[in-house]
């Protein structure tokens, strides 16, 4: 996509005090992805050269994570300056442009990061290039100092802004692009005289001012660029990231009867003329095929779902749940762990879990897999046609043979082969008369009490 290579910085070493966490901020996740992976998402398009990823002694988890990118330890969290400067070591003797992004920052898009190499290119090809945004609420957010066209004279932090600075809109996205041969040797520059004593990354702009180089700006759309540094802003970057996956997906040719209702994974995939019902939840691992009808109330995840499939009102599809076309799956069904074959049928209050169903297999209202014996699990093998009555229990490890029978009520402890019928329940006693004499005998009793 870029003409000339680049590396990204990714800075993920903050302490994040703000979420009040004892999870690293940047693995709070957003449509079920941490917001690192967001971010490191939005880079792969434009293949830069090399990726540093800079976090905190300790955070292990984040460098596991975002492998096969490397990761730069910033021993002391001063500020983010001092984390940009912890991925000297790697990038030493780089030669191209350094985009540095914030790792509470998910919401970027390819096309701004673009932009952004795009405008460092251009003449005058200033030193640095900063991405600006335009938020409805200023607030916390750094702000740019512009002069004419274009130019920045300096970014300053919010606390440590005068009246006159704070009220300037135009702020500061954390997005920059920089030349990586003053790259390092600007951060060298940079002191702590600030409201927080932190080395901001935001002072290259007015040190390279000062060292007669020019930086630019351009500004990006504010719903892009939100900085998460509280629960309530996960919420907000949450909300702008389910519109766009809702917007993508009906562009995509899914109709949603009530979008704002849908949740959905940064990784769901539906196909066309899937019609998504109201208060459907979309867990991570969902793919569904084209013509499926999901009416309202479902719960998905790890599923995979085949074309025309009907699934719910009210149904748990979990992990590992792998539906051919035509499965029809009705209210208060939960399929996890188990491939169901065309035409299979599980319509009211069933459980089928780590099993096979063969294709136009019935599975009856109440009937349950038994795949758990408190120590281990086992495998249900279904065949094709067969008729699974009320109230089953099948219990595991346990074959059915194609076309066979089981009972309403059966309680199925042994194989049953193919076109057999299997009845495992009580025998049904019937006593002509007795309903009669026993409510009498009830009235009696009672009148007796009552005198
Ligand atoms: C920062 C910017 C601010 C901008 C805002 C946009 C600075 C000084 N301020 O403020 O101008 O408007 O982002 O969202 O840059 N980090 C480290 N090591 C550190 C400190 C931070 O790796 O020592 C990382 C954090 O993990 C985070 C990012 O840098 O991903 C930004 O740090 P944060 O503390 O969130 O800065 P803001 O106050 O949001
Ligand atoms: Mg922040």
């Amino acid at each position: 996509m870029t003409e000339t290579t680049f590396a990204a910085i990714v800075l993920a070493a903050g302490k994040g005090t703000r979420m009040r966490s004892a999870l690293p901020k940047v693995l709070h996740a957003i449509a079920n992805r941490p917001m690192i992976g967001h971010v490191l998402g939005a880079l792969a398009p434009l293949q830069p050269a090399r990726t540093v990823v800079v976090v905190a002694p300790g955070m292990d988890a984040v460098s596991e994570l975002v492998a096969p990118a490397e990761s730069a330890v910033q021993a002391e969290q001063k500020g983010t300056a001092d984390a940009v400067a912890a991925a000297r070591q790697q990038l030493d003797g780089f030669a191209g442009d350094v985009l540095v992004l914030y790792g509470d920052a998910p919401l970027v898009t390819p096309a701004t990061l673009q932009a952004l190499l795009e405008a460092r290119r251009r003449a005058p090809r200033p030193v640095a290039v900063v991405v600006g945004m335009r938020p409805p609420d200023p607030g916390p957010y750094g702000r740019l100092v512009a002069g004419p066209d274009g130019a920045l004279e300096a970014i300053v932090e919010a606390l440590d802004c005068t009246p006159d600075q704070r009220a300037i809109g135009l702020c500061n996205s954390g997005l920059m692009a920089v030349d990586a041969t003053h790259l390092f040797p600007l951060l060298d520059r940079i002191g702590t005289e600030n409201a927080k004593g932190e080395r901001y990354l935001t002072d290259l702009v007015a040190v390279a001012r000062r060292e007669g180089l020019s930086c630019r700006y351009v500004e990006a759309p504010a719903d892009e660029l939100l900085g998460v540094n509280s629960r309530a802003e996960l919420a907000a970057a949450e909300a702008v990231m389910q519109a766009r996956l809702r917007r993508q997906a009906m562009e995509d040719g899914v109709t949603f009867v009530a979008p704002e209702t849908v949740f959905l994974s940064a990784d769901t995939k539906i196909g066309r003329d899937t019609i998504i019902g109201p208060f459907v939840v979309f867990g991570p691992e969902v793919e569904i095929g084209e013509g499926v009808q999901v009416p309202a109330f479902c719960h998905l995840a790890g599923a995979r779902i085949g074309d025309r499939s009907i699934i719910g009102p009210f149904a748990r599809l979990r992990p590992g749940a792998a539906l051919a076309p035509d499965v029809h799956i009705g209210n208060f069904v939960e399929v996890k762990n188990s491939r169901l074959e065309s035409g299979v049928k599980a319509n009211h209050l069933a459980y089928i879990g780590d099993s096979n169903v063969g294709a136009e297999t019935n599975v009856g209202a109440g009937a349950i897999t038994c795949n758990y014996d408190g120590v281990e699990k086992f495998r249900t093998e279904i065949g094709k046609s067969v008729f699974v009555g009320t109230n089953v229990s099948m219990v595991a490890p346990l074959n059915v043979g194609d076309g066979a029978i089981l009972a309403a009520g059966s309680v199925i402890t042994g194989d049953v082969p193919a076109d057999a019928m299997a009845i495992g329940r009580g025998q049904q006693v019937t006593k002509p008369g007795r309903a009669k004499e026993w409510r009498a005998r009830r009235r009696q009793a009672r009148h007796r009490g009552k005198n």
